[in-house]
C-alpha cells in the first residue's frame, strides 16, 4: 500500500524571556526542565512512530515554539535522529527550525544543519528598537541581522523572517523600514502577522488599564497595504494572507495547514490532523510528562472527529487564506455539494461589491478587499 503524506510539527515550550504579546505555550524554563522534555518528547515520537509509522512518509518537519534555539546542545539533533530512525523521513523533506535572534549561535546553527535542517525562520517582528523593547523583545537588529549572516555563511539561503504590525506605539514609518530591512536583506520568506492581543498576555492587561493604546483599523489596515505593495513591487507573491515568498520560497509545511493535509504534533499544545480527526496534546508540562511517564498514553487533552459539515467550513475558510483560493469542482468532488449553486445570492453579492471573484475553472478567490476583512467575508459565507 502506497504510503500518505504527513507532517511534522515539534513544540518546544521554552524562551529565554517571555514577549509581552505572546500567548503561545512557553516559558522561561531551567537546564533540567529542558532535558527532561527532550527526553519525553523523544518518548512520544517513538509511541507514536508505532502508530503511524507504517502509513505515512514525512514530507515537512518544523520545530517550533517557543523558542527551539534557546535549548541545550544537541537537543535539536537528538529529536530530530529519533524521527528519522522511527519515520520514514523523505529525503526531499523541508526542515525548518525557529530560531531566535540572540539565542542562536554559529555552533547551534552548525548543529541544526547537520541534523538535516534546511530552513530557518527568524523573529525580527519590528527594526525600530523602542518597539521592539516594547514588545519584551531582547534582541536588537544587528542581532538579527547577525543571525542571517551566519545562516547563510553555513550554506542556506531558504530563510524566513517575521514581522508583526498593529503594535501599541507602532507606526506607518517604522512597518516600512521594517519591511524595506528585509527586502534589502534578500530575505526570500517573509510572515507578516497583524497584531492579536491575546488573554492572558502582559499587553492585554496594559490594554486593559489604559497604559498602552491600540492602533485603530485604518491605520492597521494602512501598514498591511503598505507590506502588500513594497513585497509585491519586489518580486514577492501573497502565498496565504500573511506569507509572502519569492519564486521558490513557499513554505511547503505552512501550506499542509491551509490544504487540509495530515499532520502529526509532537509536545505540549501540539495540534494534529490526521484522517479528519483534529486532537491536541495537553499544556500542561507536567501532565505531558506523566501521561508518557506513568500513564504510557499519548498525551492527548482533546480529540474531535469532523463532521462533514465542518470539514466543508474548514475548506472554505482555509483555501479563501490563500492565492490559489477555493476549487469548488474539487469541493463538489469532495463533498457532493456544488457550493456556486448552493450560496448562489450571497457569492453573487460579494463578487458584485468587489470582495471575490469566480474563474472560468471555477476557482473562488479574495480580492486584495477582500482579504483585509476575509474573516467577515467567510462568515457570510458560512
Ligand atoms: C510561534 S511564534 C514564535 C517564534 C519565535 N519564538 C520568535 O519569537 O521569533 C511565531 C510568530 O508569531 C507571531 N506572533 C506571536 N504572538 C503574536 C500575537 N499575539 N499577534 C500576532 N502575531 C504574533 C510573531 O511574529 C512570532 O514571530
Ligand atoms: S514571541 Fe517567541 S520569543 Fe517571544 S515569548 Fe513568544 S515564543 Fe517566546
Amino acid at each position: 500500500m502506497a504510503k500518505k503524506d504527513i507532517s511534522l510539527y515539534i513544540h518546544i515550550p521554552f524562551c529565554n524571556s517571555k514577549c509581552n504579546y505572546c500567548a503561545f505555550v512557553s516559558h522561561v524554563g531551567t537546564e533540567s526542565e529542558k532535558d527532561s522534555y527532550v527526553k519525553d518528547l523523544i518518548a512520544e515520537i517513538k509511541m507514536r512512530a508505532q502508530e503511524y509509522n507504517q502509513y505515512f512518509s514525512v514530507c515537512s518537519i518544523y520545530i517550533g515554539g517557543g523558542t527551539p534555539s534557546c535549548m541545550n546542545n544537541y537537543a535539536i539533533r537528538d529529536i530530530l535522529t529519533c524521527i528519522y530512525k522511527n519515520f520514514n523521513v523523505k529525503n526531499s523533506a523541508e526542515i525548518t527550525i525557529e530560531a531566535n535572534p540572540n539565542a542562536v549561535t554559529r555552533a547551534k546553527i552548525r548543529e541544526y544543519i547537520l541534523s538535516g535542517v534546511n530552513r530557518f525562520s527568524v523573529g525580527l517582528q519590528c527594526t525600530n528598537q523602542k518597539v521592539l523593547s516594547s514588545m519584551g523583545r531582547t534582541h536588537t537588529v544587528e542581532d538579527f541581522d547577525n543571525t542571517i549572516e551566519n545562516i547563510r555563511e553555513q550554506g542556506i539561503s531558504n530563510i524566513s523572517a517575521d514581522i508583526m504590525i498593529g503594535y501599541p506605539g507602532q507606526t506607518l514609518k517604522h512597518v516600512q523600514e521594517s519591511v524595506d530591512h528585509l527586502i534589502e536583506l534578500k530575505i526570500p520568506h517573509i510572515s507578516c502577522y497583524m497584531l492579536q492581543v491575546e488573554e492572558g498576555t502582559k499587553l492585554k492587561a496594559l490594554v486593559d488599564n489604559n497604559a498602552a493604546y491600540l492602533i485603530t483599523e485604518d491605520k492597521v489596515i494602512a501598514m498591511y497595504n503598505y507590506v502588500l505593495k513594497e513585497l509585491k513591487d519586489n518580486g514577492y507573491e501573497r502565498y496565504e494572507l500573511s506569507n509572502f515568498s519569492k519564486p521558490g520560497f513557499a513554505s511547503y509545511h505552512n501550506q499542509v495547514y491551509w490544504n487540509r493535509t495530515d499532520y502529526l504534533g509532537f509536545g505540549v499544545s501540539a495540534h494534529s490532523y490526521v484522517s479528519g480527526v483534529r486532537f491536541s496534546n495537553t499544556d500542561s508540562i507536567s501532565e505531558y510528562h506523566r501521561c508518557i511517564n506513568e500513564l504510557k498514553k499519548p498525551p492527548v487533552a482533546s480529540a474531535q472527529e469532523l463532521t462533514k459539515q465542518e470539514k466543508k467550513e474548514e475548506a472554505i475558510m482555509l483555501s479563501l487564506r490563500t492565492a490559489k483560493g477555493l476549487d469548488t469542482k474539487a469541493y463538489e468532488a469532495e463533498f457532493g455539494e456544488n457550493l456556486i449553486a448552493a450560496k448562489k445570492d450571497k457569492l453573487a453579492n460579494l463578487i458584485k461589491n468587489g470582495f471575490l471573484i469566480l474563474d472560468k475553472e471555477g476557482i473562488l478567490k479574495a480580492t486584495d478587499k477582500g482579504y483585509l476583512v476575509l474573516n467577515r467575508l467567510i462568515y457570510e459565507i458560512i
